[in-house]
């Protein structure tokens, strides 16, 4: 059932879907309409979220590979309202040529495992890490936890590889905690980590089209030649609350 505007369905734009109704999905259509990109979303019946301000809604089950195939036959480009979504549907629909965005190679980065083992290969600084997986194998997670846990100073940081978000499923161990916390954990596999002392954390948001051009940027140096990139206005060094990104 497609429910909403008939203007909209009318419009010139390529139909964005989006699968689930949450937040993300209603300020994806907040910021979609004054620029005449047109959304279709696909919500669970009650989904709060986007189902008051989408342009056109799709009743059904966002999870659900039958109504995700059926719903990505009407839209132009399928993405979805956050990453904790089947993959593997994704993947076949990409292999049939459905526009998926982020595409799956690059979604798969949510996993957390997947992250640190491709940063370190790709020689991007990480914290010390191991992933054990006690839903595999109990008692090899166990004893690999407490070897790691040796191996580094001071505390560690327990994150499922999947599922988390927004500090979510992410917890702060002692050292003496972490052998007891995986022995009774099930879930995804966990990524255990070093804690790391943190000046600050940025967060780091990438746009571009498909011939790998992004929004207008403003770049520059400041005086202590640390470079400054920011979408629009000016940036100032240390002004870490204005999304800025210095380096
Ligand atoms: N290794 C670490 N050392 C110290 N603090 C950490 C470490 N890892 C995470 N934290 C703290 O925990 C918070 C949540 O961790 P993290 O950002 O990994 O999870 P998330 O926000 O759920 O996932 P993501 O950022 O991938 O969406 C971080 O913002 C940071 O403050
Ligand atoms: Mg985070």
């Amino acid at each position: 059932m497609v429910a909403g505007s008939a203007d909209s369905a009318a419009g010139p734009g390529p139909v964005v879907g989006v699968l689930g109704g949450g937040q993300l999905a209603r300020m994806l259509c907040e910021a979609a309409s004054p620029m005449g990109v047109r959304l279709r979303v696909l919500a669970a019946p009650g989904d709060e979220g986007a189902a008051e301000v989408a342009p056109e809604l799709v009743v059904g089950d966002p999870t659900d590979a039958a109504a995700i195939r059926s719903f990505s036959a009407g839209v132009d480009v399928l993405t979805i309202d956050h990453e904790n979504v089947d993959h593997s549907v994704l993947a076949a629909l990409e292999a049939d040529g459905v526009a998926v965005r982020p595409g799956v190679r690059t979604l798969g980065f949510s996993d957390k495992a997947h992250q640190r083992r491709a940063f370190t290969q790709a020689g991007i600084p990480v914290p010390r890490f191991a992933v054990v997986d006690p839903g595999a194998n109990a008692s090899r997670a166990v004893a690999d936890a407490a070897r790691f846990t040796e191996s580094v100073h001071g505390g560690v940081v327990a994150k499922a590889s999947r599922g988390g978000y927004d500090g979510r499923a992410v917890w702060m161990l002692a050292p003496e905690e972490v052998v007891p916390f995986v022995a009774r954990y099930s879930g995804a596999p966990l990524v255990l980590e070093e804690r790391v002392e943190l000046d600050c954390e940025l967060a780091v948001l990438v746009a571009r089209n498909l011939e790998w051009r992004g929004p207008d940027v403003a770049r520059g140096r400041d005086g202590a030649g640390r470079r400054h990139v920011r979408r629009g206005g000016v940036s100032r060094a240390g002004d870490r609350d204005h999304g800025e990104a210095c380096a």
